[in-house]
């Protein structure tokens, strides 16, 4: 797809109604020739608009106008390629730990975590976040968290009195990145969008709490290392292999094999991935209720709820 059509399909299929900058900045580039054709010249699984602004952010190009931008973006071009050929879309969010809390809390504890696509394994830590699910709050026994993570819910949300004791964290990325690592940071920082402040602090302060206790996370491809991962689980533990916005950069044909890969392993398989990602559960979610925006929570390819993309939401699936 030529970089003039992706950045005018990201304003207004993603951007729109969720970055008003963002929004305005990719439909200015998609008429801008000059600046497509420095974009155009990158391989084309570099050309994503995502990358491509969260690249000329650190390196410098970020004034609201178009015009300034598009200046710094000139002036900073040969960094921002650079940055856009190295690094890779890997927005980490914490808060989708919040739609999975209540699927892993129902589970025999102790818990082992294995998170597939773990970016930097943000979501690793569910039981150190604090919860607040329209007025009924869940904190760890210390005390409340410097991560409080909200989420509004609809239907019988099975929402713990308490957080599920975890004893084993680790993960498999194509490139995991490292919470203790201020560039790692600061492009997960980067990946947020304009206008929502809210998530960077949060993930700042999920990045200090995986820092001070890091996961084992290896890197490589997920079907392969997922086995390795779930053998060196504890044994007196229940296994929970998890994955968050992640198969859907697999083919479809991968998809398969991760999914009889991890069906033939003794552990949990909790999903969160959009409606069409994983056709098998597409014919069990309430069709009334299906919403290409919401990510499906799944745990052994039963569907219990949709989720809103950062966990800011949970629809329980099972009334009505
Ligand atoms: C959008 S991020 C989501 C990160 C995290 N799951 C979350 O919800 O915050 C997707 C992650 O999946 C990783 N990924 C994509 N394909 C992968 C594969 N085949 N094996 C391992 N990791 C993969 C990417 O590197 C990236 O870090």
């Amino acid at each position: 797809m030529h970089p003039a059509q992706r950045f005018r399909e990201f304003a207004l299929r993603e951007a729109r109604g969720n970055s008003p900058l963002y929004h305005r900045r990719a439909l200015d580039i998609a008429a801008d020739p000059d600046t497509l054709a420095l974009i155009a010249a990158l391989p084309p699984d570099k050309q994503q608009p995502n990358l491509i602004l969260a690249a000329a952010r650190v390196n410098g190009a970020n004034t609201e106008r178009y015009q300034e931008f598009r200046e710094q973006f000139h002036a900073n071009w040969p960094a921002i390629a650079r940055t856009a050929l190295t690094r890779r879309t890997q927005t980490n969010e914490a808060g989708r730990a919040a739609s999975l809390l209540p699927v892993l809390a129902a589970l025999p504890e102790p818990l082992s975590l294995i998170e597939v696509g773990a970016s930097a394994g943000l979501c690793l830590y569910p039981d150190r976040f604090s919860y607040r699910y329209g007025h009924t709050g869940v904190d760890p026994e210390e005390g409340p968290s410097p991560v409080v993570l909200s989420c509004t819910t609809t239907g019988p949300v099975p929402i713990p009195a308490r957080l599920p004791r975890v004893v084993y964290r680790a993960g498999v990325d194509l490139n995991p990145l490292d919470a203790a690592d201020s560039r790692d940071r600061d492009w997960l920082a980067a990946l947020v969008w304009p206008g929502q402040e809210d998530r960077v602090s949060r993930l700042r302060a999920a990045c200090a709490i995986a820092a001070a206790d890091p996961p084992e996370v290896v890197a490589g491809d997920l079907i392969e290392k997922v086995t390795g991962l779930v053998a060196a689980a504890p044994r007196n533990s229940t296994v929970v292999v998890f994955h968050s916005a992640v198969l859907t950069y697999l083919s479809p044909e991968a998809r398969t094999e991760f999914r009889s890969t991890v069906r033939a392993l003794p552990c949990h398989w909790i999903s969160q991935e959009g409606p069409a990602v994983l056709p098998w559960l597409t014919g069990q979610l309430p069709e009334r209720d299906s919403c290409a925006a919401r990510l499906v929570v799944a745990l052994d390819e039963v569907p219990l709820a949709y989720a809103g993309p950062h966990g800011q939401s949970l629809d329980w699936f099972g009334v009505g």
